[in-house]
């Protein structure tokens, strides 16, 4: 199972601007371009209520998992060709769930305290990280939770256009999760 995480990020950082930030109105067309192609060869979108209730069109086919402490209150939109599941289950055991469906591919979509709620339990392989060329000074990092000094390691670069640079690392430290 590969845990994909993927974010935009300001040249400072964050992520977005407050928790009601949507980032699909600062990312540029070649990001929109590369985080759709990646969700639509996604097996599930993993994301938190707070960035999920920023999204109004959902790609066709789509597989959601939302991050809520009150799953049986969340109401899902009504999109026939598109799943949505409310869940507060620890990170391990939604992915056990989604490995006996036979998922083989899911995207961490965001925002700070899901990607932090991942990365803690070990359960991230790689990060997409969008570098948008603009600055906020301030609010919200990319993590919302301590995360030590955790190791990544850069294995490709890329340049999306001459203004915006994807990082794509892997978590050295990832637990095999086969
Ligand atoms: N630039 C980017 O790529 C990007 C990507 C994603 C998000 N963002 C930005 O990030 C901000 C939102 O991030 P955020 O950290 O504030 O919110 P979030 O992670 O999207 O959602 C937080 C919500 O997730 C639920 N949750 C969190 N941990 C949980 C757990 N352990 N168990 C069950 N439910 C849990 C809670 O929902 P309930 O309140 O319903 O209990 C919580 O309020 C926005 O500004 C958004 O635009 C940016």
């Amino acid at each position: 199972m590969q845990i994909a995480l993927l974010a935009a990020i300001t040249a400072d950082g964050f992520i977005g601007k407050d928790k009601d930030d949507r980032s699909f109105d600062w990312t540029s067309a070649e990001d929109k371009k590369f985080y759709v192609s990646h969700l639509k060869q996604s097996d599930a979108i993993i994301i938190g209520r707070q960035t999920f209730n920023t999204f109004h069109r959902y790609p066709k086919n789509s597989h959601w998992y939302i991050y809520t402490s009150q799953p049986e209150k969340f109401a899902a939109p009504t999109t026939p060709t598109v799943q949505f599941e409310a869940t507060n289950v620890p990170p391990a055991e939604l992915l056990e769930q989604l490995k006996a469906k036979g998922y083989s591919s899911v995207a961490l979509c965001g925002g700070s305290s899901i990607y932090s709620l991942f990365l803690q339990a070990g359960l991230v392989d790689k990060l997409y990280l969008t570098v948008e060329p603009l600055v906020f000074g301030t609010g919200i990092p990319l993590f919302s939770e301590d995360l030590g000094k955790l190791p990544l390691k850069l294995v490709q670069t890329h340049s999306l256009s001459s203004q915006t640079l994807v990082l794509e690392y892997e978590v050295v430290s990832r637990q095999t999760m086969k």
